[in-house]
């Protein structure tokens, strides 16, 4: 390892293989060479190798041995079969992080040497914007080096944090799958947008960047959502009308019963 960077091997190149090397190359601490991956489907591996300009490595052996951290990155259906041919090459010392949603530690030792670290993580799409939110749950017992290791490469990609893997489930359906939710608020907001006579592409835009910047005051001042909202709410004036309407369509509580129903979904994704 050079220079405190760790090389990386990205096991299945799909969506978020992709979102990770891409963040990882924009980040500028990350070059080509120092990310290798391995991807059974042949267009995909063509398409992120030259894209990337990454190493496609012939085996999964062949990668997980030139990295220090190797990504697993498939559906959690092809988790066994990509963690028995890892568990075989892996040596000691290394670092093996998986991103599948529902699929456990316990389930992740099942297939590792001992003295591997292993961790159980949950990022999202935004990976490529290095805007993710990025959940890590380490395995029993791992060093502090390691942990931090693994914190600070992913950092390049957002925002980490360390929790314990009891909320990985929970995390799965407010982190992976809230980009998706958000996505349909911008549409909602930016159809409105239409509705009144705006062009679509303004609309998206005007949608999207206040969606960014609600949030961003959220993350900078640390205040409660509920005082920026009041902030923004003037008694008799246009955003109370609003907030009534959402109240009215029960908009807390469709996302709320969203967020719940994609957590038990991470729960059912267990392999067996
Ligand atoms: N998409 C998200 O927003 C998101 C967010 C957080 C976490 N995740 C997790 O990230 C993982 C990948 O999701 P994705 O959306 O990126 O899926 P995806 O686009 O389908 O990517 C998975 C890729 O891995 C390939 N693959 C399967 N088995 C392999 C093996 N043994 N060796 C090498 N490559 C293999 C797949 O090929 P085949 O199509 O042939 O199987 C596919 O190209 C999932 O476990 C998911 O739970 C996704």
């Amino acid at each position: 390892m050079s220079n405190d960077k760790a090389k990386l091997a990205i096991i299945g190149a799909g969506k978020m293989g992709e979102a990770i090397i891409a963040g990882l190359l924009k980040s500028e601490k990350y070059k080509p060479r120092d990310i290798q991956i391995f991807e059974i489907i042949e267009n995909r591996r063509k398409y992120v190798s030259q894209t990337y300009k990454v190493t496609s490595a012939k085996s999964i052996g062949d990668a997980a041995s030139f990295a220090d951290i190797t990504i697993i990155a498939v559906k959690p259906g092809d988790m066994k079969r990509a963690l028995e041919e890892i568990g075989q090459v892996i040596k000691k010392g290394k670092i093996v992080v998986s991103i599948a949603a529902g699929v456990t530690l316990e389930f992740l030792r099942k297939y590792l040497p001992k003295d591997v670290s292993v961790f159980r993580v949950m990022p999202n799409m935004a990976c490529m914007a290095r805007e993710a939110m990025i959940v890590i749950s380490p395995s029993e017992n791992t060093a502090k080096e390691k942990l931090e290791l693994v914190t600070s490469t992913l950092s390049l990609l957002g925002r980490a944090i360390v929790l314990d893997e009891k909320y990985l489930n929970l995390a799965t359906g407010l982190v992976g799958s809230g980009p998706a939710y958000i996505y349909l608020i911008i549409e909602a907001l930016a159809d409105a947008g239409v509705r009144l006579g705006l062009p679509k592409d303004i609309s998206i835009i005007l949608a999207a960047q206040t969606t960014l910047g609600a949030a961003k005051m959220v993350t900078e001042t640390g205040e409660h959502p509920a005082k920026l909202k009041d902030m923004v709410t003037t008694p008799a004036g246009t955003t109370i009308e609003g907030l009534l309407a959402l109240e009215e369509g029960k908009l807390r509580a469709v996302i709320m019963n969203a967020v719940t129903k994609a957590a038990e979904r991470a729960r059912q994704l267990q392999p067996t």
